[in-house]
């Protein structure tokens, strides 16, 4: 009734408003107040595109496409991404989204997506005014408010893009009236409450993006009945119980994350070959799964990228793995998978990507690992492998360049094999193991080496003058061994490449007696982590200390550092973590101190220092244990001082 009404209002007006003007079609005059209305809620729109809508001739204005019949304004396009041929802009709105926009009722496409700033709601009579619109889209953004439950009445849209807003309050299940829907975008808010069984009708849903909201309750059961979709996404909300069985129908899928929810129970997996064989990409990390991993796991033969990580899976790895030819990624750690590697691992000759750490392996590595030509990561770190070696095949393999074996039993010195892998080494993490030997001089020679994690071994040499060759080193973490000597070379990277990547170093609980002189010496700006703790370090911080602008945790502790604290500490303005106890640490603490604003945890505890305490945060907010063992401090959050 009331649709029909508008309909003949529509055409009537149409009939009277509508004149041809030299040839062109004069816009309509509800269609030129809504603009007006629109652009007068906007107050910056750096693309310059609203600035040029002057006269009343909207048809003509940039962003607005009318229908050449009846003169109505069909399309606003104006997204917040500009592509041309020549070059690509980001353009900023800002300012209210009117109500008003809902005159243009003969809209099709509503584009105001991505422009940062638009903000105000969803206005609430969209539903019963814009009934033509096909594509709605308002994504990023700054909108607030509930999704209005008039929206179910746009019965033709068929694209609904609201994410990276800050929409809230329930999804309404009105919007399962939307049976023309092949994407629903709603990821990135702030909804709360369940996803409504209504989205079961949305049979047309090709793509249903609900991350990151606080969506809670459980999975509509009859989610295998969306036939067509290809991608699903309900990670990161608070979404609970067991996987709908029906999840085995979504046969046409592709992309599936269910990913840090509280979701629990074994995974649903079919019985039959060929069901679900498009499915792409599997990803149900971070999740309560239970239960083992299904024998006929590898008849998902679509399967490309696979996640299962960070659940309770047991059982062993199945040996059908082997089918999934076209799978590149396995993420398989952080389970209680036991057992052998099967051998038709062998098999998967795309596989780029393995990992299985932190699960309870054991046994041999087959040997037909040796074939996966392709594989450029592997990480079997913290399994019950007890390898006490490197095998050499592993270095051989054509396109690895990271590797991954923390805890894995490995004995003996650092094999010399790793020096010509036929592919660089970018990353090697050999951690909690058994090495002996020296650090030896040809780790200078791999020059993309990017991390390397030797920590937690018995390496005992001093620090190769080689390791200065590494200009690409990002990550160097040493702690835990017997190495001796000046840690100078470390810092001698970052005089040497101005543009280095070092960002982290822990060179702790060594013995190392010198070298400290050389920290922020040169260009060592990109420093986030730096622990020297626990050495026989010797001599005081230099000032040049002061130059580490990105440091945010900074361990000196347990060493024999003396003298007065440098003031250039204060300069680190991102500094959080300062840990300078049990030295030799003399004099005053610096007044300049009190610039450490985002420092959340200090300890100049068992050192000896005196004086007052400089009054004021964030120095006395720290507790007494943060200052006590000294020669004679006073004042907050110690005892006043002596007048
Ligand atoms: C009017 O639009 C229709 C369809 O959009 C198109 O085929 C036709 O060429 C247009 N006519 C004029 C005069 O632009
Ligand atoms: C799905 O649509 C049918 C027919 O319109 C309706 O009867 C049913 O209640 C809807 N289902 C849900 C869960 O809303
Ligand atoms: C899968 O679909 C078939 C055919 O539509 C139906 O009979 C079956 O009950 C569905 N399975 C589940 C678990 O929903
Ligand atoms: C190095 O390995 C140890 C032990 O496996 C681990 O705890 C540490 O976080 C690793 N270091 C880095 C920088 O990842
Ligand atoms: C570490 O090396 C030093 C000097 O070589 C030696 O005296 C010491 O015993 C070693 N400590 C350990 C725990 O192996
Ligand atoms: C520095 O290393 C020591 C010994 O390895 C460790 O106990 C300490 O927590 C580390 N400090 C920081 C700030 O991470």
């Amino acid at each position: 009734m009331g649709s029909r009404f508008l309909v003949i209002v529509a055409v009537f007006t149409t009939i009277i408003i509508t004149t041809v003007v030299e040839g062109s079609i004069v816009c309509n005059s509800n269609d030129l107040s809504g603009l007006k209305s629109f652009k007068a809620g906007i107050h910056t729109d750096t693309s310059g595109r609203s600035e040029k809508w002057v006269g009343s001739n909207c048809c003509r204005w940039e962003g607005i496409s009318c229908d050449n019949v009846t003169g109505r304004v069909t399309e606003i396009r104006l997204p917040g991404f500009i592509s041309t041929e020549v070059s690509v802009f980001q353009s900023q709105m800002e300012g209210k989204l009117s109500p008003s926009i809902t005159l243009l009722t003969s809209l099709q496409v509503l584009d105001l997506g991505g422009l940062i700033g638009l903000a105000g709601t969803i206005p609430p009579l969209i539903g019963y005014r814009l009934q033509k619109l096909k594509k709605l889209y308002l994504y990023g953004n700054k909108l607030s408010g509930p999704v209005p439950g008039s929206i179910g009445k746009l019965s033709k849209l068929e694209q609904l893009h609201l994410h990276e807003n800050r929409l809230s309050g329930t999804l309404p299940p009105s919007l399962g009236n939307l049976i023309n829907l092949n994407a629903l975008f709603l990821y990135s808010n702030q909804f709360t409450g369940m996803i409504p069984d209504s989205f079961t009708n949305l049979t047309n849903l090709v793509r249903l993006d609900l991350h990151s909201n606080n969506l809670n309750g459980h999975i509509p059961e009859k989610i295998g009945e969306l036939q067509v979709l290809e991608e699903l996404d309900f990670s990161s909300n608070l979404l609970s119980g067991k996987i709908p069985t029906s999840l085995v129908n979504l046969t046409t899928i592709s992309v599936l994350y269910l990913d840090s929810n509280y979701l629990e129970g074994a995974i649903p997996f079919p019985s039959r070959y060929g069901q679900m064989r498009s499915l792409g990409f599997l990803r149900l990390q971070n999740n309560h799964l239970t239960g083992r991993i299904p024998a006929n796991f590898g008849y998902l033969a679509s399967l490309q990228r696979a996640s299962l990580a960070n659940n309770k899976l047991q059982g062993a790895i199945p040996a059908s793995l082997g089918n999934l030819q076209d799978l590149t990624e396995l993420y398989l750690n952080g389970n209680r998978l036991s057992g052998q590697i099967p051998k038709t691992i062998g098999q998967l000759s795309r596989l780029m990507l393995f990992s299985i750490s932190h699960n309870l392996i054991q046994g041999e590595l087959p040997s037909e690992m040796s074939s996966l030509q392709n594989l450029q990561t592997i990480d079997l770190s913290f399994n019950l492998l007890r390898l006490s070696s490197i095998p050499k095949w592993l270095a051989e393999l054509p396109s690895l360049s990271r590797i991954c074996l923390a805890g894995c039993g490995i004995k003996g010195e650092i094999p010399e094999f790793l020096r010509t892998t036929p592919s660089p080494i970018q990353e090697l993490d050999l951690s909690v193991n058994h090495l002996i030997g020296s650090l030896p001089a040809w780790l200078g020679s791999l020059t993309q080496l990017y991390s390397l994690n030797l920590s937690r071994n018995s390496l005992a040499s001093k620090i190769p003058e080689t390791i200065t060759n590494l200009q690409d080193l990002g990550v160097l973490d040493l702690h835990s061994n017997n190495l001796t000597g000046s840690v100078s070379q470390v810092f001698e990277i970052g005089q040497r490449f101005p543009d280095g990547s070092l960002t982290y170093i822990d060179l702790s609980d060594n013995s190392f007696s010198s070298g400290v002189e050389l920290i922020g010496e040169g260009a060592q700006t990109g420093i986030q982590y730096l622990n020297l703790s626990h050495n026989f370090l010797e001599g005081r911080l230099p000032i040049s200390i002061g130059r580490l602008k990105s440091l945010r945790s900074l361990d000196v502790s347990r060493n024999k550092l003396g003298s007065a604290l440098p003031d250039a500490l204060a300069y680190e303005s991102l500094l959080e973590t300062l840990k300078l106890q049990e030295n030799r640490f003399m004099g005053k603490i610096p007044s300049e101190f009190l610039k450490l604003r985002k420092l959340k945890d200090l300890d100049l505890s068992d050192n000896l220092l005196e004086g007052q305490i400089p009054a004021g945060k964030p120095l006395s907010e720290f507790p007494v244990s943060s200052f006590s063992g000294n020669k004679g401090l006073c004042g907050k959050p110690l005892t006043p001082c002596k007048a």
